[in-house]
């Protein structure tokens, strides 16, 4: 078997452009949705995702500024900041983007944005209505990453799935996510003892580890689905997930590339964050 590569550019493209017309919608009621990304130091990662952020904004007409600031701010004079956003009408996003410089608290600056302009979803009271199911601001990655399910007609009720990573951006939300869609969910890591034996259970394979090529087609069950949220710089300087696709393909029904499989689909449930926050801002 081969499997068919689910290519995040393209659902990711039918997402924006929904986005782009309910956009539009607001502008003529004289609403611009708005977004800030606040950006600290001269990581070069960082730099990229912003710039891919503000682009992704522009092209579906969202209104969008970076705010750059040098990585030596203190963490009040950062707190100072969000609070002038957590105030400016125009702004109904706002999204600080992480790591932080260490001599900042990421839970100080986090806990400091207005819930409804979270648009990450990485505030306390987001993360805990997202437990309970309470219609949270769900966080950008497994929000694309259930899009992404969905939208190979699979149904999620009843499968086995099961999560590699538990990190607090993915691993975590994406597990919560699929329980909600009623699987069964396995939530591996540094420490699960056989990791080949609990992967080769799932139907939906999420792999969130951070180690490049760590999944291979020994871990695979035939015929599951693959989300490879992996991205890692080979020494080469090349882009490359957490999975080995060319094996893993060979066994998959379904798997998303590295780059062009989650990566689009995440900036795109940021700006579909935008426009929800925007709407419960101004009430429309
Ligand atoms: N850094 C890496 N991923 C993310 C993300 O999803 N949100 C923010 N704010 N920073 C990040």
């Amino acid at each position: 078997m081969s499997a068919t590569i689910l290519d995040g550019k393209e659902i990711a493209a039918d997402i924006r452009s929904e986005i782009k017309s309910e956009v539009e919608e607001l502008k003529q009621k004289g609403i611009t949705p708005g977004l800030t990304v606040v950006l600290v130091g001269d990581n070069p990662a960082s730099q990229s995702y912003v710039r891919a952020k503000a682009r992704a904004c522009e092209e579906v007409g969202i209104y969008s500024e970076v705010i750059r600031k040098p990585s030596t701010i203190t963490q009040q004079e950062l707190l100072d900041q969000i609070a002038d956003l957590n105030e400016n009408p125009n702004i109904h996003g706002i999204l600080v983007q992480l790591p932080l410089p260490d001599h900042i608290s990421e839970r100080a600056v986090i806990d400091a944005i207005r819930v409804e302009k979270d648009v990450d979803g990485f505030h306390p009271l987001n993360v805990g209505n997202l437990v309970i199911g309470n219609g949270a601001m769900l966080p950008c990655t497994p929000y694309g990453i259930i899009e992404m399910i969905k939208r190979t007609g699979t149904e999620i009720a009843g499968k086995n799935a099961v999560v590699v990573g538990r990190s607090n951006i993915v691993g975590k939300p994406v597990s919560m996510l699929l329980l909600h869609e009623n699987a069964t969910v396995s939530i591996c890591h540094s420490r699960t003892r056989d990791l080949k034996e609990m992967t080769r259970q799932a139907d939906i394979l999420v792999v969130a580890a951070g180690r490049e090529g760590m999944v291979g087609k020994e871990h695979i069950k035939p015929g599951a689905i693959v989300i490879d949220v992996g991205v890692n710089r080979t020494a080469e300087g090349k882009l490359t997930g957490d999975v080995r696709f060319d094996e893993a393909r060979e066994v998959a029904s379904y798997i998303t590339p590295v780059p062009g499989g989650v990566g689009p689909m995440t900036i795109t449930m940021l700006l579909k964050n935008t426009l929800t926050a925007a709407k419960q801002i101004e009430s429309v």
